[in-house]
């Protein structure tokens, strides 16, 4: 028997552990949806290859996504994003949503003096992809972007702590710019950095709105699946279902540590040749 459309899962991917920041905000904005999250945690990082090659990678976890049967696709990936950019059709019969307009949007509804930092890997900065957005919204907002190729492999290492020395040092020397050019607020633009948040917020200050990609996106999801009448009746709390393309074991060890609680649901390994063929 075929499962109605509107009961079937949402589906979440990233590159890796990052894209958790969008499920955790799924789980509270839609309690009763399944869920099924995808992490490339063979092949992280993506933010410092290639376009061709996010791009290749990009539509594997697409079509994996697709292949579980899924209502809506969520690239949680500011990088997967910002290389397909507004490619309509990527999510094929499915609405399909990256992070950058979402971000975007709320970046513009809270900007007062719009001066809008950027934060993201180097291939997500290198392509400008937030800047555009920026300005299809508003043509005189000034974008500051600053690429952080260390964000991420600090994150996956745990070396998030506001008062560690790296931690203090590398915010510093990355967000200097941005506070310098008076930014009132930042777009996390990679999923991975909202770990970072309690280190960011202190170096930029109250005055500046911190805008977390992945939760725009859920958020933005549940405007979509409202909007086309996609929601699920299900009346219990929904299930997330995870797939990881290294160690099964590995993934739910530091999913634990990333979300800071134990993970329910289970975790599966999908082999890159799997990946490859879907
Ligand atoms: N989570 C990815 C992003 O949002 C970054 C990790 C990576 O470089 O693969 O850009």
């Amino acid at each position: 028997m075929t499962e109605p459309m509107n009961e079937r899962a949402v589906g979440v991917f990233d590159s890796g552990l990052g894209g958790l920041t969008c499920v955790a905000e799924l789980i509270k904005l839609m309690p009763h949806e399944n869920i099924v999250y995808f992490g490339d945690t063979a092949r992280i990082p993506y933010g410092t290859r290639s376009n061709e090659t996010i791009l290749e990678y990009a539509k594997q976890d697409v079509n994996f996504i697709k292949r579980t049967n899924v209502k809506m696709i969520i690239a949680a990936c500011g990088t997967v994003s910002s290389i397909v950019g507004k490619t309509k059709d990527f999510g094929g019969d499915v609405p399909f949503t990256g992070v950058v307009i979402p971000a975007v949007q709320a970046a513009c509804a809270a900007t007062r003096n719009g001066r809008i930092g950027v934060i993201g890997t180097p291939a997500t900065i290198r392509s400008g992809a937030y800047g555009k957005a920026i300005r299809n919204i508003r043509t005189d907002a000034a974008v500051i972007g600053n690429a952080c190729p260390l964000f991420v492999p600090m994150v996956e290492a745990g070396i998030t702590d506001k008062n560690d020395p790296v931690v203090k040092s590398m915010t510093e020397r990355y967000l200097k710019p941005i506070k310098n050019e008076g930014a009132d607020v930042l777009i996390l633009g990679c999923t991975h950095y909202p770990h970072l948040r309690e280190a960011i917020s202190e170096f930029m200050g109250d005055d500046v709105t911190l805008i977390s990609s992945g939760a725009e996106a859920a958020k933005y999801a549940l405007n979509t699946l409202t909007g086309q009448n996609m929601l699920s009746s299900r009346t219990d709390q929904g299930t997330v279902t995870y797939y990881t393309s290294d160690s099964a074991e590995l993934f739910r060890e530091n999913a634990e540590t990333f979300l800071g609680g134990k993970i329910s649901g289970e975790v599966n390994r999908v082999t890159i040749e799997e990946l490859i063929r879907s």
